[in-house]
């Protein structure tokens, strides 16, 4: 089944409770909060306390992109504030196996994400320790990107050795997922899509949701 997760990174911020109303309400699987150091990436963006604030709000999964040097320092402090999903990126633990482990003791779905320029065949050894591979398909920083289109090669390849190794497990794409990029992810295999600009530029939200979902695979 194709998820939908909304990313809240293109929202006005001074509504963002209304915002993640609006997109359960409109069918958002979960909801996409990207958290940025201004190292990782050159942004800085929303951090624990917004996320604890903001959990009861909503009844909707808390999928949380962290784009931060040494996430390995702010597990507990994510999962305490109400994460559900934490996603770390490859390049940024001091430990990858570590954080997936410890996100795992906590009673946390594990993510990890690798960069458009980072090989897919590096999350391989870690796979039995995921819940979630993100692979990014655009340079994490910013949302209204366009898609880089040889990161879907990364989604194929990936799909085909999970299929391999008999492993289900879910595959993200983040960054210039539309309506006309959907259908293209989907067949390579991403059956969780973050949409920021493409969901929160639409009028219509449970439209642009449901188009996502169902955007044609062949
Ligand atoms: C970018 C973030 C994305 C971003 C996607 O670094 O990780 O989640 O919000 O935005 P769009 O969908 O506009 O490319
Ligand atoms: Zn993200």
């Amino acid at each position: 089944m194709i998820k939908v997760s909304p990313s809240v990174l293109s929202c006005d911020l001074s509504r963002l409770s209304d915002a993640v109303r609006e997109v359960e309400l409109a069918g958002a699987d979960m909801v996409h909060l990207d958290v940025m150091d201004g190292v990782f990436v050159n942004n800085i963006t929303l951090g624990i306390p917004v996320i604890r604030s903001l959990r009861d709000k909503t009844g909707l999964t808390f999928d949380v992109h962290l784009m931060i040097v040494s996430p390995e320092r702010y597990i507990d402090g994510f999962i305490e504030a109400g994460a559900d999903i934490l996603t770390v990126h490859i390049e940024a633990c001091e430990d990858v196996r570590a954080a997936l482990l410890k996100i795992r003791e906590l009673g946390c779905r594990a993510g990890l994400s690798v960069k458009p320029g980072t090989p897919i065949e590096s999350v391989y050894e870690y796979l039995e320790l995921c819940d979630m591979i993100l692979v990014m398909t655009v340079e994490p920083g910013f949302g209204g990107q366009a898609l880089i289109p040889a990161t879907l090669d990364k989604v194929k390849t990936l799909r085909a050795e999970l299929g391999k190794r008999g492993l289900d497990i879910d595959i993200q794409v983040d960054g210039g997922i539309s309506e006309r990029t959907a259908p293209e992810a989907k067949r390579a295999g991403a059956n969780v899509l973050v949409a920021g600009s493409a969901i929160f530029g639409a009028e219509d939200k449970s439209a642009i949701i449901k188009a996502l979902k169902t955007a044609n695979i062949e």
